[in-house]
């Protein structure tokens, strides 16, 4: 049990590390770099194809994310009666994780709506009507999300190292 512990909390950062990497390289440097690309329709075919791309990989290592940590919630001793009865809120763990999965629901509904409305929407009105002013406004909606996101993930990772090593000034 305890290699099988390890591996999944070793998958859990892992697969943390892989959607955060991404989110941080895509926000910090390529659409920087992109914004600085002349020709409009190959920074946004590129884009679109990038997004597409992290889109797999993004929604893998979520779901990854999820299991795992339901997996090391398990070998900690909670099971799906703690949710209900409260055990799995309570002291510093508990109020850290209740922090850290309300911040990971956040993260899923925004993901989600870049992902499966905003994004798909910008792209389809860019095809059929590339000068559209919506297509901008769709565009910066996506940007926002993306930092937001990053953000939200920063003070996830936050919130998962209290849940192991305790929350300052409370025993
Ligand atoms: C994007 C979302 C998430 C990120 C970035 C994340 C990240 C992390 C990291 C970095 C750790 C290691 C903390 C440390 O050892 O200091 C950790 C631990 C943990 N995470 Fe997550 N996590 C996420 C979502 C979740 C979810 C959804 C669950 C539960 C359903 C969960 C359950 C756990 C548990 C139980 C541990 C403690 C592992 C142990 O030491 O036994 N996490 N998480």
């Amino acid at each position: 049990m305890t290699t099988l512990y390890l591996l999944s909390v070793w998958l859990h950062i892992l697969a943390a590390v892989v959607w955060l990497g991404g989110i941080f390289f895509l926000v910090l440097v390529l659409v920087p770099v992109m914004r600085k690309e002349p020709d409009e329709r190959r920074k946004a075919l590129f884009l679109y194809a990038v997004g597409e791309q992290f889109r797999r990989i993004s929604w893998t290592a979520l779901s990854l994310i999820f299991v795992s940590g339901i997996f090391n919630l398990a070998y900690r001793g909670f099971g799906l009666s703690d949710v209900w009865n409260g055990r799995l809120w309570q002291g510093p763990f508990g109020r850290a994780f209740a922090v850290k999965f309300t911040l990971f629901i956040l993260v899923i509904i925004l993901s989600a709506l870049h992902d499966f409305v905003i994004g798909p929407k910008s792209t389809r009105l860019w095809e059929e009507r590339p000068d559209d002013p919506r297509v901008l406004r769709l565009r910066r909606q996506a940007g926002w999300i993306g930092r937001i996101t990053m953000v939200l993930a920063l003070l996830i990772v936050l919130m998962a190292v209290m849940m192991v090593r305790g929350w300052p000034g409370f025993r």
